[in-house]
């Protein structure tokens, strides 16, 4: 055990647990769409009615949801880890937590992604953001598949 659990998150570690996923929930919901948007987008006219409106849906997903789901998702995280340090030393958590970074960095990706369409300077194919949306999909799946089944001890 690399620390003491902290007594109130290992109290409290079912309710930790739920708001954790809710919060993963929304976050999900947001990063498997925000890909989509940036397909349509990609084949909208500069300037256009369509695009203007996109600008604004892909803003609000990602301020109003995207953003704080991800911090949640961080924080409740780290209360189990707080409430349950023993998760630290066990195969399937640096499996997971390898996939979560890797899933935090699409999500860098997508808000830098959201600038560049803001300046009208996109330069890539919907087919690139057809194939992007589908990283948030496969990352989520593996971190599912670690986390309730713990393969590896
Ligand atoms: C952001 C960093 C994250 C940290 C530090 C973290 C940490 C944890 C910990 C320690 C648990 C409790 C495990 C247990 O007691 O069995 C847990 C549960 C869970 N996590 Fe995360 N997690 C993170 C992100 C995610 C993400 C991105 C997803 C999904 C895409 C996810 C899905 C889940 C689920 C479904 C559970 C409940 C598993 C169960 O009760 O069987 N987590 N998480």
């Amino acid at each position: 055990m690399p620390f003491q659990p902290v007594a109130f998150f290992a109290d409290h570690y079912n309710w930790v647990k739920a708001l954790h996923i809710i919060a993963v929930i929304s976050w999900m919901a947001g990063m498997l769409y925000l890909p989509r948007l940036f397909v349509y987008h990609a084949d909208a006219d500069k300037g256009s009615e369509l695009s203007e409106t996109l600008k604004i849906m892909e803003r609000k997903l990602l301020r109003v949801i995207i953003n704080p789901a991800m911090g949640a998702t961080w924080l409740f995280g780290i209360f189990l880890v707080l409430g349950n340090p023993a998760v630290l030393t066990q195969g399937w958590f640096h499996v997971k937590l390898t996939a979560v970074l890797l899933l935090s960095g699409v999500h860098g990706f997508l808000a830098k992604t959201r600038k560049v369409f803001l300046k009208d300077e996109n330069k890539r194919p919907a087919k690139f953001y057809r194939i992007l949306n589908e990283a948030p999909t496969v990352l989520m799946i593996l971190i599912v598949i670690m986390v309730v089944v713990k393969p590896w001890q």
